[in-house]
């Protein structure tokens, strides 16, 4: 019997996931899903298997990852879409809004910054070298922005959020020289989705023009197909929706 070719999908519950799901369903090498998020989430795929776990627990990602080794499980594509640029105050988290200028900075939602945008993809990179096939071709995306490159950045603001994205493209980069002396057949991608609407850019929609504003769908679509046709020689890569590389 052949292995399952399955997808994993990290942070399952935002917008761009949703339109992961069926994109990933849809593709002919992927026979099952995968779906890491805090909360169950509800699916009716029979083909979707969903997990709760807060990637912000090693511990728990270690345990996922020791479970999925023993069951022999074989990823061909991982995506992260965990990220975060705003959200509300609530009783376990500060509030975060981009900052505009310099005196915005706050040491503690700087961190909270850090911890969901470069913290958790760096876990995860982590653990994953231990069972991504050593076979046959893999691929690992992390939703990245083209606000994390340092040599694009014409406009300044957005402190945190740029800085961990950064933080997190450095990670790839990195992560991908050592994946390339561990497991050579693992391809890493950094992306781009363009401004989609989702809930994340929601608050900075109104100067998009609407051709600009992506569907959570075709971002997905293009993910994918990045994801199909990368290579793991010429990892790692950093491109937005159209396949175009952004400078680190
Ligand atoms: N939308 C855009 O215009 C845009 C543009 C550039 C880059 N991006 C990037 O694309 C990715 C997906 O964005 P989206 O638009 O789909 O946003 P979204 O709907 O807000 O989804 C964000 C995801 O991040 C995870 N997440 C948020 N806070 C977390 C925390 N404290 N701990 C662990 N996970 C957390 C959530 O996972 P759970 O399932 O665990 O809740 C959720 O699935 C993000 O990395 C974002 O930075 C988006």
């Amino acid at each position: 019997m052949s292995t399952p070719n399955i997808a994993l999908l990290i942070g399952a519950s935002g917008g761009i996931a949703q339109a992961l799901i069926t994109e990933l369903l849809a593709h002919p090498d992927i026979d099952y899903v995968h779906a890491i998020s805090r909360t169950v989430i509800e699916n009716n795929h029979s083909s979707v298997t969903s997990y709760a776990l807060n990637s912000l627990d090693e511990t728990a990602v270690a345990e996922f990852v020791q479970h999925q080794k023993s069951a022999a499980t074989q990823y061909r594509f991982v995506i992260s879409t965990v990220g975060i640029l705003h959200r509300e105050s609530s009783a376990t988290c500060c509030s975060l809004k981009p900052e505009k200028r310099l005196e915005d900075i706050d040491p503690v939602q700087l961190q909270a910054y850090f911890e969901v945008n470069s913290v958790i993809p760096a876990i995860w990179l982590k653990h994953l070298v231990k069972i991504m096939p050593k076979g046959s071709a893999s691929a690992i995306a992390f939703l990245s922005a083209r606000v994390g490159s340092i040599s694009d950045n014409k406009l300044g603001g957005w402190y945190g959020y740029r800085a961990s994205k950064s933080a997190l493209n450095m990670f790839i980069k990195n992560a991908a020289i050592e994946y390339g002396r561990r497991n050579k057949h693992v391809a890493l991608l950094s992306y781009h989705p363009g401004t989609v609407d989702t809930g994340l850019s929601k608050p900075f929609q109104a100067n998009v023009k609407p051709e600009k504003l992506f569907t959570p769908e075709f971002t997905a679509q293009c993910l994918v197909k990045l994801l199909t046709e990368a290579k793991a020689e010429e990892s790692p890569y950093y491109l937005d929706w159209a396949g175009k590389t952004i400078p680190w």
